[in-house]
């Protein structure tokens, strides 16, 4: 089962950047544990600070991989353009963030992209992206 995980602008900085609110840990590093854990999906990992590669990304894999788990970053809140390629594909995205967006600034409680994605994972640290992948492991592919 192909799945990708597609991180958005600043997220590079995971590990580096406001550690009080990301934390201390790098993607790379949380994605060698994902990648232990989930042993029977075929796990890749692609981030990108630019709108359009992200949305290159998304048209490349979203006709063929069975899901994707995307934290748009701040994109997630301004982009239309985003939120219309999310709509385009048939690949199922599950959206996340690390952080609780909710308990944040006001212009962080708007989503662009959730209305056309399978639903939404908000504020569990790092765990939010094992938290998306363990629903494409349990669901069977008619349920998502
Ligand atoms: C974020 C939340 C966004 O509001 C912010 O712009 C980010 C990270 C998160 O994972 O908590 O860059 O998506």
């Amino acid at each position: 089962m192909k799945i990708l995980i597609l991180n958005g602008p600043n997220l590079n900085l995971l590990g580096i950047r406001e550690k009080s609110v990301y934390g201390s840990e790098s993607f790379e590093s949380y994605f060698e544990e994902l990648k232990e854990a989930f042993p029977a999906m075929e796990l890749s990992y692609f981030q990108s600070n630019t709108e359009g590669v992200l949305i290159d990304k998304l048209h490349e894999v979203g006709f063929s991989y069975k899901g994707i788990v995307f934290n748009g970053g701040a994109y997630t809140h301004t982009s239309v353009a985003l939120s219309d390629a999310i709509k385009a594909i048939e690949t199922p995205v599950i959206e996340v963030h690390i952080s609780n967006v909710y308990a944040r600034d006001a212009f962080r409680h708007k989503s662009m992209l959730a209305p056309f994605c399978k639903g939404v994972i908000t504020g569990f640290g790092m765990e939010s992206y094992r938290l998306a992948l363990q629903y494409f492991e349990r669901m069977k592919p008619k349920q998502i």
